[in-house]
């Protein structure tokens, strides 16, 4: 029997989205990939937003800085609603379900540490039942061991081995959190098509399917945000294979190196972006230090130097440039004082640090290439603060929490008591 189950389902998180990875030859060698190889995912130029000039007049600056923070703006007044509404009943229907669930379905061990950890035999053992009682389920409920014209023991045993065995099995493994919630669900909403089948249509190997479609359903919507957990990340990836989007904004490739979020890291957090021809990052500080390095490509960074005002001011421009560096200093104490009358929700985190950047934005003016850096932050996750232009006060930027490629992996702390 043991010979029935392969696919450990704990590993789904590995491969996600496919068809959005940069399809990088994986022969050619990291350091040449990324200084030599543009990502093949790159960016339409004529979707951009910026895509008309490299260089620009200084007046335009602020006006298409406008622009492009408006889309900005409405992106995250967009995000914060859903943030209110959805998420807190997302949530509580998750506390529910976790309770419910281990009131009813305890994890086999009270230890505080699950011994059942990928990889060690007893979770094997658990998986390999969870999956063997599912086979030996269907089989039963349609007919096939212990034939009888009757709706006997067997056949019920078989339409509910789901529930009773697999479920538990697998929950009883050290297993994602994603996965552990979808169990939870799992275990609620099969009894309720258990139950409720048999109503309309009175059929064993029916309401089994209908267990194992649900079952299958579950664990695919749950995969979906499972690279959001830190839990078995490989300790070496391959960058070409992690994934990367725009979030929403043309011409930008993101890919989280190494996260807070997503990988659990607690004092830096390492992305590798490229900048399509004429795309750029808004006009933004946050209170943390910054280092770039230019892999490939050429463009400008704006840096507003005069700490003293009430606002950035007029930034100035340097030139980036294939294999240069750059760090965004952090500001003295000198407008952390503002930041504190600002500060709401966020109030305990600002006063933790006394200290912030000036703000930045980089682009790439150099309308023949993708511009790629490798950034590094300091304090994750990121907070942004986005400016309209160079003119906005910094009071009046516009927090930006959590930021585009934290969003989906962001979960205000709850504990998990399972
Ligand atoms: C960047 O640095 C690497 C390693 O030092 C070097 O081989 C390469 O030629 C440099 N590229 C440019 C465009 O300067």
């Amino acid at each position: 029997m043991n010979t029935l189950i392969s696919t450990p389902l704990c590993n789904l998180r590995i491969a996600k989205f496919p068809s959005t990875f940069c399809s990088i030859p994986h022969s050619v060698s990291l350091h040449s990939q990324f200084l030599y190889k543009p990502f093949q995912c790159r960016a339409n130029p004529s979707d951009l937003i910026d895509s008309k000039t490299a260089q620009e007049p200084e007046q335009e600056l602020s006006n298409r800085a406008t622009e492009i923070d408006e889309e900005t703006d409405t992106a995250s007044e967009v995000s914060a609603t859903k943030a209110s509404s959805g998420p807190k009943i997302d949530q509580d229907l998750k506390k529910v379900v976790q309770k419910t669930a281990s009131t009813f379905a305890p994890r086999a061990s009270t230890a505080t540490k699950n011994p059942a950890v990928p990889g060690s035999t007893l979770y094997s053992v658990f998986e390999i039942q969870g999956y063997a009682s599912m086979l030996l389920g269907g089989a039963l409920s349609f007919n096939l061991i212990f034939p009888s014209n009757e709706p006997d023991i067997w056949r019920l045993m078989g339409m509910w081995s789901v529930w009773m065995f697999t479920i538990p099995s697998l929950r009883a493994r050290d297993c994602s959190k994603n996965e552990k919630e979808a169990l939870n669900y799992l275990f609620l909403l099969i009894p309720l098509l258990n139950v409720i089948i048999p109503f309309f249509w009175k059929s064993f190997a029916v309401v089994w399917s209908a267990d194992i479609v649900a079952f299958f359903a579950m664990y695919a919507w749950k995969a979906e945000a499972s690279h959001c957990s830190t839990h078995g990340v490989p300790l070496v990836r391959n960058i070409a294979e992690l994934p990367q989007d725009n979030y929403g904004r043309p011409g930008l490739s993101h890919i989280t190196i190494a996260g807070s979020l997503l990988h659990g890291m607690k004092e830096v957090e390492v992305w590798l972006q490229t900048f399509a021809p004429g795309s750029r990052t808004p006009i933004h500080r946050h209170s943390c230090e910054e280092v770039f390095v230019v892999l490939k490509g050429s463009g400008t960074l704006y840096l507003a130097t005069n700490s003293h005002l009430k606002y950035p001011g007029q930034p100035q421009e340097f030139p980036i440039f294939t294999n240069s560096t750059f760090q965004i200093p952090v500001n003295d104490a000198h407008q952390a004082s503002v930041e504190l009358k600002r500060s709401c929700s966020l109030d305990r985190e600002i006063k933790q640090t006394s200290e912030e950047t000036k703000a930045i934005y980089v682009w790439n003016t150099n309308q023949g290439e993708d511009l790629q850096v490798l950034v590094i932050i300091s304090r994750p996750p990121v907070k942004v603060f986005i400016y309209d232009d160079w003119f906005v006060p910094h009071v009046a930027a516009n927090l930006k929490f959590p930021y585009y490629w934290d969003e989906q992996c962001f979960q205000t702390p709850t504990k998990d008591e399972l």
